[in-house]
């Protein structure tokens, strides 16, 4: 698939998508969400996808934010329909079938630090720079930063990257819990890779049910939470890769998934 903004890349069932305007830093414009949600749809129900990996074109950034020169003139009903898409479309990103993993190369600010937040899992090369700058331009995060930032980091935490706009380096995201991994710049594509391939070589329906299981429970009190995650477990014993999994223990040989 060929895109403006995007490249997209498929290897041995990885998925790359790579956010690519180096000139503004990856900025979010609306055309690049619009083709991020068209790619993201493709991936949804392409079984050939095992894993996907988000990343940003160049050096410097992953993505420096929603783009500002395209926002400064929006009124209030197109400031929250482009929240509105673009929450959309991060929702998408979080609810893909598949894992989906943040290589995040660089600035990760505003709209960058929320679709990385859509992310299943992030691994933060050590120049990378985490903020929510959104209040030195009067406005708030709009594509879901104020309620996925808190229910990672906690309110306290999130409350002060929010009000104060700083960013913080890639070792104080590992710190607070913003970011799974920190590693060189030079290895993060290695690293994001080497995540994934140990993720594809487990029971791919269980890794999926884990997926839902936290997503969905997240969002529940801890008893229907607990319901889903007992349902869920349940569904596992239908399936081959159960029995494979169970089996190859007993034999004392590593297991060989297939998916069903
Ligand atoms: N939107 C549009 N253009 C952007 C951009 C953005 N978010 N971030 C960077 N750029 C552009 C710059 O305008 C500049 O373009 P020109 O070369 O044409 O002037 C180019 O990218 C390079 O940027 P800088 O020269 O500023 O690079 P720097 O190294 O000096 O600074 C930076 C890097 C600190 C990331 C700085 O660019 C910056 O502060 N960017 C804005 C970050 C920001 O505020 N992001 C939040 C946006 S609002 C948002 O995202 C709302 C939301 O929740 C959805």
């Amino acid at each position: 698939m060929e895109f403006k903004n995007l490249i997209f890349q498929k290897e041995d069932g990885i998925a790359i998508i790579t956010v690519n305007r180096p000139k503004a830093l990856n900025a979010l414009n609306s055309e690049t969400v619009k083709e991020l949600n068209q790619l993201v749809e493709t991936i949804d129900s392409d079984p050939d996808t095992k894993i996907v990996i988000i990343t940003g074109g160049g050096e410097k950034s992953f993505v420096a934010g929603a783009d500002i020169s395209e926002m400064q003139n929006m009124n209030t009903l197109e400031g929250r329909n482009w929240g509105k898409f673009a929450q959309s479309v991060f929702n998408k990103i979080e609810n893909l079938p598949q894992p989906v993993i943040a290589a995040v190369n660089g600035y990760a600010l505003g709209g960058g630090c929320e679709l990385a937040m859509s992310c299943d899992i992030r691994i933060a090369a050590e120049n990378a720079k985490f903020g929510q700058p959104e209040v030195l331009l009067g406005v708030i995060p709009g594509f879901a930063g104020t309620q996925r930032l808190p229910r990672l980091i906690g309110k306290g935490r999130a409350k002060e990257l929010m009000f104060t706009g700083d960013q913080i380096d890639a070792q104080e995201a590992y710190r607070i819990g913003l970011v799974n991994k920190v590693v060189p710049a030079s290895e993060l594509m290695d690293a994001a890779k080497k995540m994934a391939e140990k993720i594809m070589s487990r029971g791919p329906i269980a890794v999926q049910l884990c997926k839902t299981a936290v997503n969905e429970g997240m969002d529940m009190d801890l008893d229907s939470g607990q319901a889903y995650e007992r349902e869920a477990f349940g569904v596992c014993f239908a399936t081959e890769d159960q029995t494979e999994g169970m089996k190859a223990f007993v034999e004392k040989r590593p297991a060989k998934f297939i998916g069903k």
